[in-house]
């Protein structure tokens, strides 16, 4: 990470920290003295670090007598017990989802909706200059069918990348698409028949249920627990009473939850879905966000039984429009790559090529500091801050990596409610509605946080938590 950029992985570390309670409410901070040896940077970067730190909240200074941290209450979402499996079901969210994504006709104040990074934390001017760089030095190949499984160079900076997670990956095994929905499509196709009923977590990410839609796929939701993940032992007892073609899953920071498996969990569903015989779709689109200091490992790290299609993109990482990702089918390489071709023949080339030299020239690791840095010394006191803004009751999910948050209202307040009481003044939420074909999570909000914690996300939050007061006071109508 640049010099420049050293404060904010600081930050991040002591945010964990206090997270963690190794540094406690009330105590004070070490001096910036202790910061400055124990980080090895100068004195300068320390007192940034704590200027950047006291802006988020988390320390507060006292006159002459030093840094105090501050107090951060996060009430957690409860742990689940276990809890049943519904039958599976025909998803049904096309209408909803339809209204959520149409936002033409809103005058856009502040969006927690999609989940992407905000454009000013995406590496738009190191993108920028290698877009002319290969527009210079492309010579006409731009214009050509990069043909299926993709650029080779791009094929082999990924390989490369997904040592960070101790990953053996051969460029051959990595197939490009047009981003991770391209590949978990291509992934379903290729494992589902028609009709086939696919195991997801529930919650789940509503462009995986309105993809099973479009398929005509049914979705048999197995329970997720907010820090653990999808509930084995339920999905163990679908396996044993339904007939599943395939479980879609995503381990490491999850959509919304943002929590992640651990790895006995991980090497437990592998072993759970061999026993069945059944292929396993892992998306890990947020797995390079973690906070902590090691990326977690995939379910395909644990793979030895060649039962898992990996899926991921850039779009989380660093800019959606550019709708790169990739999959690695294992043994069902040759079926994806014939439905690719049959599909779309082909990715586009220049954001395969622009994307492949980003990696190379080692920028994409440096914004992935960065960004990591960013979410993680921010995530606490974003939480304090929701707890404080939403009425008392409210859950909110601790995520370990990503920035999306789960919001679980109190009483009956309807999150439908407040998503149209919300765009009617230009803010853009997720009711928990889109994440389920039931209507389990109606109490429920996902906020997008991947932009900075300052007046204008704060603002945003006091104006939302006002509207879900007053639904509270209306009788959650
Ligand atoms: C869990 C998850 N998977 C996949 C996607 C879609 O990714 P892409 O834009 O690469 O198609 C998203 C986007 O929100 C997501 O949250």
């Amino acid at each position: 990470m640049s010099k420049t950029h050293r404060y904010l992985e600081i930050s991040a570390h002591l945010s964990q920290q206090i997270q963690l309670g190794h540094l406690t409410p009330g105590s004070k901070a070490p001096s910036l003295r202790d910061i400055a040896r124990q980080y090895q940077v100068s004195l300068g970067t320390a007192m940034q670090t704590y200027e950047h730190l006291e802006k988020l909240g988390v320390l507060r200074s006292e006159p002459k007598r030093g840094f105090f941290v501050t107090r951060l209450s996060t009430p957690r979402l409860p742990t689940k017990t276990r809890q049943t499996v519904a039958a599976p079901q025909t998803v049904k969210l096309r209408s909803l989802a339809q209204d959520l994504l149409s936002t033409a006709d809103v005058n856009t104040t502040y969006s927690f909706g999609t989940a992407l990074l905000h454009p000013a934390w995406q590496p738009v001017a190191g993108l920028e200059k290698t877009i002319r760089a290969v527009m210079k030095s492309a010579e006409g190949m731009l214009g050509q069918y990069i043909p299926s499984p993709g650029y080779s160079p791009l094929r082999q900076a990924i390989a490369m990348q997904a040592f960070e997670w101790g990953g053996n990956i051969h460029a051959d095994e990595v197939l490009i698409t047009a981003g991770a929905t391209d590949a978990l499509q291509l992934c379903l196709k290729a494992v589902v028949p028609p009709g086939g009923v696919v195991a997801t977590e529930s919650p789940a990410y509503f462009g995986l249920l309105q993809i099973l839609e479009n398929m005509g796929l049914k979705a048999l939701e197995i329970p997720a627990d907010p820090m653990r993940g999808m509930d084995l032992g339920a999905l163990e007892m679908a396996l044993a009473t339904h007939q599943i073609a395939a479980i879609v899953v995503t381990p490491n920071h999850n959509n919304p939850f943002g929590s992640s498996m651990s790895d006995a969990d991980k090497v437990r569903l592998l072993r759970i879905a061999s026993q069945h015989l059944t292929p396993v779709i892992e998306d890990d689109v947020y797995g390079d966000l973690h906070y902590g200091p090691a990326r977690p490992k995939p379910l395909r790290y644990f793979d030895e039984a060649d039962q898992t299609l990996y899926c991921s993109s850039f779009s989380k990482t660093t800019a959606p429009g550019y709708r790169v990702g990739w999959c690695l089918p294992g043994q069902y390489q040759a079926r994806v790559q014939q439905l690719q071709i049959e599909n779309s023949i082909a990715v586009s080339s220049l954001p395969q090529v622009v994307l492949a030299r980003f990696l190379a020239n080692g920028e994409f690791a440096r914004h992935l500091d960065i960004t990591r840095a960013r979410l993680a010394s921010q995530c606490t006191p974003l939480i304090d801050y929701m707890t404080r803004v939403f009425p008392a009751g409210t859950r909110i999910s601790q995520p370990v990596g990503g920035y999306t948050f789960w919001i679980e209202l109190p009483g009956l307040i309807s999150a439908m409610d407040v998503y149209h009481a919300a765009r009617r003044i230009g803010i853009l939420v997720t009711p928990g509605d889109v994440f389920s074909s039931s209507d389990r999570f109606r109490h429920c909000l996902r906020l997008s946080c991947g932009q900075v914690f300052g007046p204008e996300m704060k603002a945003a939050l006091a104006q939302l938590g006002e509207i879900t007061h007053q639904l509270q006071y209306a009788g959650g109508s």
